[in-house]
């Protein structure tokens, strides 16, 4: 029997922190309307000092784990560019902290801003072999560049969870996939650097034509046409970025109107204008906006673009699934972006090189989610919960 797979369960979280990018602006004697309107970006999640990619993916998982339960979930698959290990998975940690079954298996994925996808495919090929199984796909990040460099503006922090199962409730991913991948530096971060590296104006550049490649190939692999495609969601480093590629995007396939197709994404932008870049969470924090603010029927078609730095980069799509609005926990993350605390330059800068800190430490407690990372003893990492 063939089932329908995909994400039956989508849940998000993040910082308890924020800084507006008008005092980046203001700080830096620039135009504020270069990073609201040039861009589109009006704040970033910044992290407390005992938040980190364990316990936002940690706070992000918990409430699908609550309504699940944890019996049919024997994978979890943690995507980051933001490791904090060069072997032992991130998400062990999050396994502990959620209680999972031990008769599990943990693993850990990188590509840059991609990874979560490539972890969703995985997903979906265990449950087709599996249908019993669920698999719990986390991306959660901490975007982090230099002070005073052209990408400051684009950083953010956030963790998106996401179950996928047989019939799922939410979304069922359709099996055309278009692939590209090009060996370029337009964004990397060597082992011994805690922010990345960025050739901003080349990424924007290669991220575009990695919009087409994809598209081209979905399309050759026997995908949607591009008409038939509800609304896009589109990896955003910023929320600009995703205009600029479905400007290029609509163009290309040929679509009616360029102008609707880009006013379409206006309700994938909502949260990531607030939370900054989440990198590997990224084009589905865009997904889960979508879901809660669109006005959406069974059966539409989502076209999703996963783009990560390097590059690879994926295009697919999914339909909804009837009553998937009353999975999706509407408001849930907006109220952690609600409940974050602005802070002012001079205390977002010091926070910025303090998160650059190596050895054994103990932090202080000041996130709002419920676990926290206690310190680092013995160059072990100690989470507990809050
Ligand atoms: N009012 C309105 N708009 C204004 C303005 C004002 N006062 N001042 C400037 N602008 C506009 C500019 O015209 C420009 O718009 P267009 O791109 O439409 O021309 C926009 O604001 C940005 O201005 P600049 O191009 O001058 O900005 P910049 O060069 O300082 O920085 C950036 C832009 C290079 C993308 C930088 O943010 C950056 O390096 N970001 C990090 C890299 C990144 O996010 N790349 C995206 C693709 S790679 C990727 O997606 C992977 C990933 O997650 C990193």
């Amino acid at each position: 029997m063939t089932h329908a797979i995909g994400i039956t369960d989508i849940s998000a979280a993040t910082t308890s922190l924020f800084f507006s990018l008008t005092s980046l602006a203001e700080a830096q004697g620039t135009s504020p309307g270069k990073y609201l309107r040039g861009i589109g970006q009006h704040e970033m999640s910044v992290p407390g000092d005992d938040e980190d990619i364990v316990t936002l993916a940690a706070r992000a998982a918990a409430p699908i784990v609550e309504r699940h339960g944890t019996k049919e979930i024997r994978t979890l698959v943690l995507a980051t560019e933001t490791g904090i290990d060069q072997s032992k998975a991130a998400g062990i940690y999050v396994h502990e902290l959620l209680g999972l079954e031990h008769n599990a298996r943990v693993v850990e994925l990188k590509e840059a801003c991609y990874s979560a996808t490539a972890a969703l495919q995985f997903a979906l090929g265990i449950v087709a072999r599996n249908p019993d199984e669920k698999v719990l796909v986390i991306a959660s990040d901490i975007a982090r560049y230099e002070l005073d460099s052209s990408g400051e503006a684009t950083q953010g922090a956030g963790a998106l969870a996401m179950l996928v199962s047989a019939d799922p409730a939410i979304m069922a991913i359709e099996p055309a996939s278009g692939l590209f991948t090009e060996n370029v530096h337009d964004f990397w971060r060597p082992n011994d650097r805690t922010t990345a590296l960025v050739d901003g104006r080349f990424s924007v550049t290669v991220y575009l034509r990695a919009v087409t490649e994809a598209y081209d190939d979905y399309v050759r692999g026997g995908g949607a046409e591009f008409s038939s495609i509800a609304r896009m969601c589109f990896h955003q480093p910023f929320t600009k970025m995703a205009a600029k590629a479905m400007q290029t995007l609509a163009k290309h396939a040929g679509a009616q109107s360029v102008a609707s197709a880009v006013s379409s994404l206006e309700e994938t932008m909502i949260h990531n204008r607030r939370l900054g870049n989440t990198y590997t969470a990224s084009v589905y924090m865009g997904l889960l906006s979508l879901l809660e603010n669109a006005e959406l029927g069974a059966g539409e078609r989502i076209g999703i673009f996963s783009y990560g730095s390097g590059a690879v980069a994926e295009f697919f799509a999914g339909t909804l699934v009837e009553g998937y609005r009353e999975h999706v926990r509407p408001g849930a993350l907006t109220a952690q972006l609600d409940a974050r605390r602005e802070i002012a330059y001079e205390e977002y800068r010091e926070r910025h090189i303090r998160a650059d800190r190596t050895g054994d430490y103990e932090t202080r407690a000041e996130g709002k989610g419920p676990f926290r990372l206690a310190g680092v003893r013995e160059s072990i990492r100690v989470y507990e919960k809050a």
